[in-house]
């Protein structure tokens, strides 16, 4: 079993590059399934997550090919419209190939992906949508039988869902006549996954408004498409930057993409300056201070992001009220922070009370999730002496060879094998 070990209050400075989000390139390859042409994807990270939907997706008959950060993909020869349990149950993404299948295939039987650490994760929305465009929906064995032909609808969504705008936007790009979708997820992923399936010939208005207008068209063709930066990633390491007063120069990285988290992260006195190749992070003069954070949809606090400033709250001067509004359970965390010295109150499922102290002290933790796994390690980084980081391989999920990167920093981090 691998683990981090860290030893803290390393300065950061240097350049690293911020390559594809996550959270964009897993929707655009099951997209890939929209037509028989070959998308070629470039600025792709190379993430324990997209390995495994590679795998359900050649597990279809969908060709895939990988170079230097790049990605092939041709669904010319799918064979089955069958999601394996095995595929979906490890990275739960996957169950958006449902979307894509149904609406070039007419069927879809995909595994239900069951809930996660952070929450129980429902699919209500995906597939209220998908009946009001017509499918005949089955729910059997925990696997999601989905038949066509769908048709085109006007659907409203009650609550903002990134997977179901996602999803109902690849059913509906094939489907004959206005499919017109209500408050859509605003989220940059959802802006990378249209984008792309324009250049692929998809018909959409409305794009970055909450109302999105989609006329379905015959077929989709081939493109080249670079995946949009990951702000998730580029918001890690300026909290990095933040917690170890260090100057880090992301390349590839957008500001524009993490306005709520730097504006926050502006209170402590940490500057940006976005230059043509990548974003300048300096946190020299840096002074931690206090603020609230309430996690809400884009464009608001990205609830991604929450466990990144919980950590950095810890050591901020004054009370910080922390609000996880998204998720049920995404403070798993927190007890481990407490075990470095972290003076926080659970109020309740969804409110931590955060009374910042002056130092943090190295101990072994456990990650329970990617995002809190990844704010152990920031805290680690900013703590007095030896961390250890178990169970990182929620961590890889998300980050690739992020020990690499923060060693390129001057952070003290190394991958170790623990014993079982
Ligand atoms: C995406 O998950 C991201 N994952 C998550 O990132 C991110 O936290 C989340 O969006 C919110 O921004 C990927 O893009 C792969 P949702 P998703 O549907 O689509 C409820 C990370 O760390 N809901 O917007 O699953 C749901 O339970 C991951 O990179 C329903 O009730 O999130 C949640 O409370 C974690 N019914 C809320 O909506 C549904 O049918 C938002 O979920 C669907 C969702």
């Amino acid at each position: 079993m691998y683990a981090f070990r860290v030893i803290g209050q390393k300065k950061l400075n240097g350049t690293i590059e911020i390559f594809g989000a996550k959270n964009a390139v897993l929707p655009i390859m099951a997209a890939a399934l929209l037509t028989k042409d070959p998308i070629h994807l470039t600025n792709v990270s190379y993430l324990s997550d997209v390995m495994i939907l590679a795998q359900l997706l050649e597990s279809m008959g969908m060709k895939i090919t990988q170079g230097q950060n790049e990605i092939t993909l041709q669904a010319n020869n799918i064979m089955s419209t069958h999601a394996d349990y095995d595929y979906v149950s490890k990275m739960r993404a996957s169950f958006w190939v449902l979307g894509p299948l149904l609406s070039r295939f007419g069927h879809a039987e995909v595994s239900l992906p069951g809930g996660c650490a952070i929450g129980t994760r429902p699919v209500d929305l995906y597939l209220m949508a998908l009946k009001e465009m017509g499918a005949d929906i089955r729910v059997e064995n925990g696997y999601v039988k989905a038949v066509g032909p769908l048709h085109s609808a006007e659907i409203f969504f009650p609550k903002i869902s990134v997977g179901a705008t996602h999803n109902t936007i690849m059913a509906a790009v094939l489907t004959k006549g206005t499919t017109i979708i209500h408050n859509p997820a605003l989220e940059p992923e959802i802006i990378d996954l249209i984008s792309l399936l324009q250049k692929m010939g998809a018909n959409i208005q409305g794009i970055g408004t909450k109302t999105l207008i989609i006329n379905g068209v015959e077929q989709l063709n081939g493109c080249t498409h670079a995946i949009v930066p990951d702000r998730i990633e580029t918001a890690t390491f300026a909290v990095a930057a933040a917690l170890t007063q260090g100057k880090i120069f992301m390349r590839g990285a957008r500001l524009n993409l993490i306005s709520a988290v730097a504006d926050t992260l502006k209170k402590s006195n940490i500057r940006f300056e976005q230059q043509t190749d990548g974003l300048l992070v300096d946190a020299q003069k840096a002074t931690l201070t206090a603020t609230p954070i309430i996690t809400c949809e884009y464009p608001g606090f990205p609830t991604d992001a929450q466990a990144l400033l919980t950590s950095l709250l810890s050591l901020a001067k004054g009370e910080s009220l922390v609000e996880e509004r998204i998720f049920e359970n995404r403070f798993m965390h927190i007890p481990e922070l407490k075990r470095m010295g972290a003076n926080i109150r659970i109020l309740n499922s969804h409110t931590v009370l955060i009374r910042g102290v002056s130092e943090l002290s190295g101990a072994t933790v456990m990650s329970s999730d990617l995002r809190g796994g990844v704010g152990l390690v920031l805290a680690a980084l900013a703590a007095k002496g030896e961390s250890i980081i178990q169970r990182i391989y929620h961590i890889d999920r998300g980050y690739y060879q992020l020990e690499n990167k923060l060693q390129q920093l001057g952070a003290d981090i190394q991958r170790i094998n623990l014993p079982d």
